[in-house]
């Protein structure tokens, strides 16, 4: 093969990569769900009047032919759920190429200088106009999972990063707080960048999380702040306390400064690909020290056995979205010698190296605004006296607006230290505010 027919070979591989988000459904389950050519056309009339009321967008349309997109974005809608219908597409005029072939979306698109923000605009309208219309949120992701990829046809322009944050971003997909302040779940930093801000802006956001167990409670309160949704810098205060005697006045305090890159991977829009989005971060810990044990004469962590009151975790983190299944799935491995993350020190008697952990979160996107699903991170066990175990939790995650969330959750959080052997579990609640 000379090197053109490879590079032409390479090159049609490729494409018909990209493409596989162009295959529809090959059963007509989604085109059901969506209430059939009826139901979708229901959605189609609900949904082009919400583009034309858009401010985010409505200035694209200005010249065009609703009558016809209407009837060729109900084509489309129907060939991908899987029904009887083909989209026939706008045929180029034959006086200008003499071919007539069916225009595809990027040439469709090309020339209307369509960002990230604006064809997301557009997603959220749809799944508005899919709920408007009372079809189950597994069809309608089903739905978006085939029309998300199209961000690679579609959008082709960047914006300079605009002095007020667009918030651009499909609702949940920055995550809520964790712990430690990253963007992810409750426990476990994710891949995904906090805040709503797209690749040409950026979003911040503040935390507070409070934990309540049978013998202690952990507050948490810190900022994130997401740019160009690639690097997410984040601040957590942590205030750790024992509420049974002799901890009773047991009082821990640690900061975390903590940075999150993304690397690769798209989780929203490469709904054609295995490939998740993977993110590096890295979380540096200051433990201030124990309250309340005085009478004791513990008031430093390597009192306890703890090699340092600081120390740095590593991670990397993957997180897909998988619209087909309304499912988020997440997993991320971290490098630690932190003990009961920081606040009982870093390394012990037991053990004093990095060791990687896996950390595990899996979420039912049930609705454009609620997710509810399950969390898993194990640590390591280097201090005698803390019998350090992996923390589990059980949550459902509710975003109401852009600009807040509320995370409910039943957390497991093992035995914590010898002196109060008991398994501690409890309640764990955290609200995120973000612009
Ligand atoms: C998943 C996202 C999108 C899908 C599935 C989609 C689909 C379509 C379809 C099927 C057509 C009709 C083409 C034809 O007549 O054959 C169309 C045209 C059009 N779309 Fe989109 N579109 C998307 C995103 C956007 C966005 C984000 C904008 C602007 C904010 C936009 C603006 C337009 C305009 C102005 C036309 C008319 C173009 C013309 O008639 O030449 N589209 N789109």
């Amino acid at each position: 093969m000379s090197k053109s027919p490879r590079m032409t070979a390479l090159g049609l591989m490729f494409a018909s990569t990209l493409a596989m988000a162009q295959t529809p459904y090959t059963e007509d389950s989604t085109y059901q769900g969506l209430g059939g050519k009826e139901g979708i056309k229901k959605i189609v009339d609900t949904f082009v009047p919400m583009l034309l009321a858009d401010p985010r967008i409505k200035d694209s349309f200005a010249d065009f032919d609703m009558v016809q997109l209407n009837i060729r974005l109900q084509e489309q809608f129907c060939e991908y759920a899987g029904g009887p219908c083909k989209y026939s597409g706008k045929y180029r005029d034959k006086s200008m190429d003499g071919v007539g072939t069916v225009r595809d979306m990027t040439t469709v698109h090309q020339d209307l200088k369509i960002t990230n923000a604006m064809f997301n605009a557009l997603a959220e309208d749809l799944q508005i106009a899919m709920e408007q219309n009372n079809v189950p949120t597994r069809y309608s992701n089903k739905l978006i999972a085939k029309l998300a990829p199209m961000q690679r046809q579609i959008v082709t322009t960047s914006v300079p990063a605009p002095k007020v944050p667009e918030m651009g971003k499909f609702l949940a997909t920055g995550g809520v707080s964790q712990l430690e302040g990253a963007g992810g779940g409750g426990l476990t930093p994710w891949a995904l960048i906090t805040s709503y801000g797209t690749r040409d802006s950026w979003g911040a956001n503040a935390h507070t999380t409070y934990v309540d167990t049978q013998d202690y409670s952990l507050g948490t309160y810190g900022v994130a702040v997401g740019i160009a949704d690639r690097l997410e810098i984040s601040l957590a205060k942590q205030d750790f306390k024992g509420s049974l005697a002799p901890l009773d006045q047991l009082r821990i305090k640690q900061d975390i400064l903590g940075l999150k890159l993304k690397v690769a991977g798209e989780a929203v829009y490469e709904q054609d690909s295995m490939l998740p989005q993977i993110a590096i971060g890295i979380m540096y810990k200051r433990n201030k020290g124990i309250g309340g044990l005085g009478a004791l004469g513990v008031t430093n962590v390597k009192q306890l056995g703890a090699k340092d009151d600081h120390g740095y975790d590593y991670y990397v983190a993957a997180t897909k979205i998988l619209f087909e299944q309304s499912l988020l799935l997440n997993g991320t491995l971290r490098a630690t010698r932190a003990n009961q993350m920081g606040i009982l020190g870093f390394g012990g008697d037991q053990g004093d190296s990095l060791r990687l952990m896996p950390e595990i979160s899996v979420a039912y996107l049930a609705h454009r605004k609620l997710a509810f699903g399950a969390e898993y991170r194990r640590k390591p066990h280097n201090l005698g006296v803390d019998p350090e175990k992996a923390y589990y939790d059980a949550f459902v995650a509710w975003f109401p607006t852009k600009n807040f969330s509320v995370t409910a959750a039943y957390a497991e959080l093992g035995d914590i230290t010898i002196f109060n052997p008991k398994k501690q579990h409890g309640m764990y609640l955290s609200l995120q505010a973000g612009f």
